[in-house]
């Protein structure tokens, strides 16, 4: 099974954000993990992660073609990105959406993510862990 998983806006900051809400592990580190995981079931995982949203909705074009499942954690364009939810309406697979924090908990505005409606799981609040819940679902559907 081939696995995208598409982080967004902000996440390249990982590790210097507060630790606290996303955890202290640099993105580079958390991708590590992500493979790591990724080869302990079996799936092969490709991380990408961009600041432009025309880049990633590409990249989610490109999945329509290339993958099996997808991961996503759209950042803060989550909450506002109705560009992304159509291009994630497009693909025919499962797609699971990631936050390493609890949103739900947060600010008014964070509570809401445009894109859950699409979503087969949805983990959030569980840090890196939650990337591999997330792998564990797929390769549950694989
Ligand atoms: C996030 C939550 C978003 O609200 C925020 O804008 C992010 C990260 C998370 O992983 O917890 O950049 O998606």
């Amino acid at each position: 099974m081939q696995v995208l998983v598409l982080n967004g806006v902000n996440l390249d900051m990982l590790g210097r954000r507060d630790p606290k809400l996303y955890g202290g592990l640099s993105l580079n580190e958390l991708e590590t993990r992500i493979y790591e995981w990724a080869h302990e079931l079996t799936l092969t995982v490709r991380c990408r992660q961009t600041n432009s949203e025309g880049e990633y909705i590409g990249w989610i074009h490109d999945a329509y073609r290339d993958a099996d499942g997808v991961i996503v954690n759209p950042g803060a364009w989550s909450h506002y990105s109705y560009a992304i939810h159509d291009a994630l309406e497009i693909l025919d697979m499962p797609i699971v959406e990631v936050h390493l924090s609890n949103i739900e908990d947060r600010e008014e505005w964070r509570r809401r993510s445009v894109i859950s409606d699409l979503m087969a799981h949805r983990v959030t609040g569980k840090g890196p862990d939650g990337y591999r819940e997330a792998l564990e679902y797929l390769a549950g559907r694989a």
